[in-house]
């Protein structure tokens, strides 16, 4: 591998750092406005089912792509790597955006954008690590206790991730908009169980993959969620008065 293309590695993997503390600190006083804090003066929408596909498909191709232009495609442990990865994205990516309720709602294209841009350089940093510049690691990794305790990490994030999500898809009746309390699951102590998984699932995947672009990817997915998870929990105990005072936003009994 070429100096160059590992510095430049490196370069890219602090300067995202520094993006990813930025963004938790500008989301400290700014709500990203999709969702129920979707509001005017951003620009451009466009239909939010074609936002989420649009944000979220680099995260399918980028790394897939880099898969199969490198040597690794015959290792078992890279292969291991993108079918996890592709476990998540491709929910999300081509699944989850076509069963999202609530009628024709809408987002910005600017917060389109920034997602897909995100998840581009996300992309680049797992896929040039994963099957590129870090170490070809040979089938013993499969027993590692790492390996092995970031899968059972990033399955138990993903199961919690997909089950809270569910509960809110069938909040709604068809045709309805509005918001209700969820109950059950995860809602039991956080009021964004989806967004713990989330967190969980990249913690589990930065433990099996031991990278630096898999910590990276933790630490944003941290300095975006764990904000929007107290926006959210304080907008449910504005809007809700009974709405169960035990609950915390996103940490189970701590915060
Ligand atoms: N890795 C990351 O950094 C990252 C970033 C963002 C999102 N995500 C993931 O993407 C998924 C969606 O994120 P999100 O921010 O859109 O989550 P969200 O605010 O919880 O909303 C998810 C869906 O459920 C609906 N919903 C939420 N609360 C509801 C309620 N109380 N009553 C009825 N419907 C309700 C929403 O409708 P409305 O759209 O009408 O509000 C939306 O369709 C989550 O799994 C999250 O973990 C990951």
């Amino acid at each position: 591998m070429l100096p160059a293309e590992v510095s430049l590695y490196w370069w890219v993997v602090y300067a995202w750092l520094g993006v990813a503390a930025v963004t938790f600190i500008s989301l400290q006083f700014i709500t990203a406005p999709y969702g129920r804090h979707m509001r005017t003066g951003w620009g451009p929408t466009l239909h939010r089912t074609a936002g989420w596909v649009l944000m979220e498909i680099p995260a399918v191709i980028v790394p897939l792509v880099f898969f199969f232009l490198s040597d690794r495609t015959g290792n078992a442990v890279a292969l291991a790597f993108l079918l996890i990865w592709q476990l998540h994205y491709v929910n999300r990516s081509l699944i989850y955006p076509f069963r999202l309720t609530g009628g024709n709602l809408r987002m910005p294209l600017s917060i389109a954008a920034m997602g897909f841009f995100f998840n581009l350089v996300n992309g680049w940093l797992q896929g040039r690590y994963l099957f590129f510049l870090g170490p070809q690691l040979d089938a013993t990794w499969l027993a590692d206790p790492r390996f092995l305790g970031g899968a059972a990490l990033f399955l138990a994030g993903f199961a919690l991730n997909q089950h809270s999500d569910h509960v809110l898809r069938h909040l709604r009746k068809p045709g309805e908009t509005g918001y209700k309390i969820p109950f059950g699951g995860g809602y039991r102590f956080v009021s964004c169980p989806n967004y713990l998984g989330e967190l969980v699932e990249w913690a589990g995947f930065a433990l099996l993959t031991w990278s630096p672009s898999g910590i990276v990817f933790f630490l944003w997915t941290a300095a975006n969620l764990v904000p929007r998870a107290r926006t959210h929990h304080r907008w449910y105990r504005e809007k809700f008065a009974d709405y169960p005072p035990e609950r915390r936003a996103i940490v189970p009994f701590l915060y």
